[in-house]
């Protein structure tokens, strides 16, 4: 895709359903009993992925645009899947579900692409071996393909030594199914997502501090899910009003969840001009209307706790911090590397080819902004969020940039580029 820079952004904007949410709709929605509506729901590709694994183990789920119906099956009801369960590029998917498939009576197979085959599993198969569970990594090397033997399962008490929202819950996933209370304390407090749907459709859970702990359930009941916009995709609209002149942009519906909201203390840090108006009568979780407008930005210090709240927004706050005065640090976020991609190294790559001062550290990256970036051959590699990072740069670059492999945008934000071209002037 080739990119041009923009004079301004102005208008207003509806991001698509948050990820995260829509995945754990259709999880809970799967093993609730009755039907479970689910609006705004992201029709990406990630969690189309979750819609087909469910499907496949006799799920019915109905789309109609962004509404989802699942006809629940009840804790007991999944059926041995048909086939491989294919989960595409997304982790969520794999996690969650590991943590649902340790506890069945059958045994499954889940696989998928090339970038899911890398990532690390031992993060799960771990805990979830702990509370009894028989999970294989086929290739040996702590990924997927992995099989899992469903068993009966234990309680546990499991201090993660990461903040992952994507092990808590697998873990929470599997608590539903043990014969005990299950509990996961963790470093720094990852989204919470999981403990608030859960509470919604009848679980018995409750969270103190980094810990959370679910108790066994004997029935799910389904609800009504209202998905709000994604935080993670308003980023790069609250990143391009900031950057660029003569700009304002209004994202509508967008989720605060405060385990989510860590770009906006980032752009009070830097002293960016936006405005939060919180949505009164919403289900589940909370969200709002956000303004960004062009801002005179400052670097700031990102590490320690506030990382969970913002680790999918640090491509993004990359950028945003190449047009900042002074020096931007990011520290504690090692687990940038085992994304979709490794985002440190390859946001300095990118950054790197377009002129900015940026080095990458072992945990982060320090950017030291005001240097103005000009067009060159970027690379997404395939990771969704590397691609529209690199999109915003370059809408604010000299000359003509390339972005390879564009179109994996249709992870997360499959009109992304429409979207953007709509506002741009
Ligand atoms: C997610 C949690 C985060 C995030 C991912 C979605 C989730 O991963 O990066 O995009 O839905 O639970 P970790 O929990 O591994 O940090």
């Amino acid at each position: 895709m080739n990119i041009t820079r923009v004079k301004s952004f102005n208008g207003t904007v509806r991001v698509p359903g948050d990820k995260s949410i829509s995945h754990r709709g259709i999880m809970l929605g799967s093993l609730a009993k009755g039907d479970t509506e689910i609006q705004g729901f992201l029709m990406g590709a990630d969690c189309i992925s979750s819609i087909e694994c469910f499907k496949r183990m006799g799920v019915g789920i109905d789309t109609y645009s962004d509404t989802v119906i699942v006809h629940g099956k009840g804790l007991h009801g999944l059926r041995p899947p048909f086939g491989v369960l294919d989960v595409g590029n997304s982790g969520t998917t794999t996690r969650l579900m590991s943590g649902i498939l340790a506890a069945q009576n059958f045994s499954s197979k889940i696989d998928g692409d090339a970038s899911i085959r890398t990532r690390p599993m031992r993060r799960v198969i771990k805990p979830l071996s702990l509370m009894g569970a028989d999970i294989e990594s086929e290739n040996g090397n702590g990924c997927v393909p992995l099989i899992i033997s469903g068993r009966k399962l234990h309680g546990v008490h499991y201090n993660t030594p990461v903040a992952s929202a994507q092990v808590k819950s697998a873990i929470l996933f599997a608590g539903l199914y043990a014969d005990g209370e299950t509990t996961v304390t963790e470093p720094s407090c990852s989204r919470n997502h999981t403990e608030l749907m859960f509470k919604a459709f009848g679980a018995d859970i409750h969270s103190e501090g980094n810990t959370v702990t679910v108790k066994p359930a004997e029935e799910l009941t389904a609800q009504l899910v209202q998905v709000p916009g994604d935080i993670s995709s308003a980023a790069y609209f609250m990143v391009a009003a900031a950057i660029t002149e003569n700009s304002e942009i209004t994202m509508k519906n967008v989720g605060i969840n405060p385990t989510r909201d860590g770009i906006l203390k980032v752009l009070t840090m830097m002293g960016a001009d936006y405005d939060v108006r919180v949505k009164e009568h919403v289900e589940i979780e909370p969200c709002a209307d956000i303004t960004v407008r062009s801002s005179s930005l400052t670097g700031c210090e990102i590490g320690g706790d506030i990382i969970p709240t913002l680790i999918d927004e640090l491509p993004v706050i990359a950028v945003l911090a190449c047009f900042a005065k002074g020096q931007t640090v990011i520290r504690d976020a090692e687990e940038l590397k085992v994304k979709e991609s490794n985002r440190i190294d390859i946001m300095v790559e990118n950054l790197k080819a377009m002129g900015a001062d940026i080095e990458a550290t072992d945990d982060g990256m320090i950017i030291n902004g005001g240097k103005p970036l000009h067009g060159a051959e970027v690379d997404s590699y395939k990771d969704h969020r590397i691609a529209m990072s690199m999109c915003v740069a370059a809408m604010n670059a000299d000359g003509d940039t390339t972005l390879k492999d564009a179109h994996c945008v249709k992870i997360s934000y499959p009109h992304f580029y429409e979207d953007m071209l709509r506002l741009a002037h």
